[in-house]
């Protein structure tokens, strides 16, 4: 069965020491393993593309200590969504969908371990690129940092930046469907604070034509409740100087400062003491126990149509560098994905 297929494979060529380019990129083609007892074949579907990538790639992963640094020729990390084309493996069956650690390749044989973080996807009609979005890492990351680290209550103001992006796009969402509001969105273009309006966020500003700080103070005279930052650097600090009494600032990124040789932490953090914000730290690997519940209440959500899945998908498993240098210069619309193989989407 595996012998007439070919893995491509995207490998790291150089390590990226600021912005990436193609020369960081490798492409080769690898015969497939045998499938062995307690083992399946995966096709994968849909690959994401994330921030942390460039992290994963550097010389001993950026410090980062939940995926094994990677050397050069070693296949990238990377999440998908993959069919299960053959098994061996008591819990798996043929034509079953999983969303897990893939790697940047077109087939994986997995003996489903635990640092593969395999997770088997319910059929629930809707496509299967929801594994990699609202029924997935991204939103498990999107709902257990603003849920269990932003506590948000009805009627809380609520700040998202990054708010055109996966993770932002969903908090967006969540925040409307708690019964949040106002919730603005920062994002960086008009097209994106129109998008972000069609999901539903009351107001937009779009930080790369107008003053943030200013912009926070009229829309939310009151100050922010809940400070959902993706981006961290001169947002996350106007930000800061908006908070409402007890506010919740929670740290999901801070993409601003990723491709910066040298980073700067908030120089207004102080402001915290006024408002007797508290400002916390997240990180989605640390929040499984909750993965359930949120995918329980996404799915909820979807039904009701509620939320939705806001993509920016590339076509053809050869796209996959450019796909991912274009996250930092502000490209994708929504969460970026690689549609493997090109054509129709798959429905699960
Ligand atoms: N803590 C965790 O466990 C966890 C889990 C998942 C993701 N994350 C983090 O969450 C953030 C969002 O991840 P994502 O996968 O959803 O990516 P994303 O938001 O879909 O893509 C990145 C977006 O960041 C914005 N951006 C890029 N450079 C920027 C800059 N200099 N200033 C402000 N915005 C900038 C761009 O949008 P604009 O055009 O609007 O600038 C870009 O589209 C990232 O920082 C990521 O590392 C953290």
């Amino acid at each position: 069965m595996t012998q007439d297929k070919i893995n491509r494979q995207w490998t790291v060529a150089r390590h990226p020491e600021t912005s990436l380019d193609h020369s960081h990129f490798a492409y080769r083609e690898q015969p497939i393993d045998p499938v062995g007892d307690g083992q399946i074949l995966l096709r994968s579907r849909y690959l994401n593309v994330a921030p942390v990538m460039r992290m994963y790639m550097m010389k001993n992963g950026g410090g980062f200590s939940t995926e094994s640094p990677l050397e050069i020729g070693d296949v990238i990390h990377g999440r998908g969504v993959a069919e299960v084309i053959e098994s061996k493996h008591p819990d798996f069956k043929e034509g079953d969908f999983v969303h897990g650690q893939l790697g940047w390749q077109s087939y994986k044989v997995s003996s489903v371990t635990q640092g593969e973080k395999i997770i088997a996807m319910q059929r629930r009609g809707v496509p299967a690129y929801y594994g990699l979005s609202a029924l997935g890492m991204t939103g498990y990351s999107a709902y257990c940092g603003f849920v269990t680290r932003g506590a948000p209550k009805a009627g809380d103001a609520v700040l998202v930046s990054g708010a055109a992006g996966g993770v932002g796009s969903l908090v967006v969402q969540i925040a409307k469907a708690l019964g949040c509001g106002p919730v603005v969105g920062i994002a960086g273009s008009a097209e994106k604070c129109r998008m972000i309006s069609e999901l539903g966020a009351d107001e937009m500003i779009n930080y790369r034509e107008e003053d943030v700080a200013e912009r926070i103070g009229q829309l939310l005279p009151d100050g922010i409740d809940v400070y959902f930052d993706n981006v961290g650097g001169a947002i996350l600090e106007a930000a800061l100087d908006n908070l409402a009494r007890d506010a919740r600032v929670v740290l999901c990124g801070s993409i601003s400062e990723y491709q910066q040789e040298k980073r700067t932490g908030p120089r207004n953090y102080t402001s915290l003491r006024a408002s007797e914000a508290d400002m916390r730290g997240f990180f989605v690997y640390n929040h499984a126990a909750d993965f359930e519940r949120a995918e329980v209440d996404m799915a909820e959500w979807i039904k009701a149509e509620k939320l939705r899945a806001l993509v920016d998908i590339s076509d053809g498993f050869d796209t996959m560098p450019d796909a991912l240098i274009g996250l930092y210069t502000g490209e994708n619309l929504g969460k970026r994905l690689v549609r493997v193989v090109p054509g129709e989407d798959v429905i699960f």
